[in-house]
């Protein structure tokens, strides 16, 4: 992506993020306050999961963000909030096996260009038994409706920053060696938000 595209990507999203309805923020809140010890996020963005993490139960917060434009937003909120933020992508973790207790990643993983490669990167660095917290819009269960993502799938892609609108991340995540313990359904309210069911999921990994 170019800096400008970069910017411009990150001023939108910021102002997006800025605007979620406290249903989502909710939902952010129950995820990443499962986080204890070591945690890693992936594609921090803006930091909208910062203040919502269990800083007594987090004892190292690393932020995985590989955007200048999102890395200087968050910069000051990480600093203040003692997290590290580190410019690297999810499908190379500058982190060593079996360290890290628990790694998130809300809107994130239908957009990286390499899924597996991003799972297997979690597996690697989690400990047995560690925690892969999700929030992602994922492939619809129903099969018209996975359809009409798929047909969505090359124009999205081009317009909004690489997001697939029909990955099945779950099951990917289930390939990776990960146990779904559990799952809900997130309601989104944006226009156009029918087409990208979200999901709020604990996977343990194996
Ligand atoms: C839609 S934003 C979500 C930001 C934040 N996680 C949130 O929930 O608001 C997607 C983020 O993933 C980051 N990203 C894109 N490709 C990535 C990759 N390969 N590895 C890690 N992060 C990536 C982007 O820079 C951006 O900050």
């Amino acid at each position: 992506m170019t800096r400008l595209g970069d910017r411009l990507f990150t001023a939108g999203y910021a102002r997006l993020v800025h605007g979620e309805s406290d249903v989502m923020r909710g939902w952010r809140r129950w995820l990443v306050g499962r986080a204890r010890g070591v945690v890693v996020e992936l594609g921090a963005g803006t930091g909208a999961n910062l203040p919502l993490y269990d800083r007594d139960a987090v004892e190292r917060l690393v932020l995985v963000e590989p955007s200048p434009a999102m890395r200087r937003r968050l910069a000051g909120p990480a600093a203040d909030a003692g997290a590290e933020v580190v410019d690297a992508t999810a499908e190379r973790l500058p982190l060593a096996d079996g360290t890290v207790d628990a790694l998130a990643a809300t809107l994130v993983l239908c957009s990286v260009p390499d899924l597996d490669r991003a799972l297997a990167e979690a597996h690697r660095v989690l400990r047995p038994g560690g925690l892969l917290l999700l929030l992602e819009h994922v492939r619809a269960a129903d099969p018209a409706h996975a359809r009409r993502q798929d047909r969505l799938d090359p124009a999205w892609r081009r317009i909004a920053q690489g997001c697939h609108p029909n990955r099945d991340t779950l099951a990917h995540a289930a390939a990776a060696g990960f146990a779904i313990v559990e799952h809900h359904p997130v309601p989104v309210t944006m226009p156009g938000a029918s087409l990208f069911p979200h999901v709020a999921a604990v996977a343990e990994r194996r």
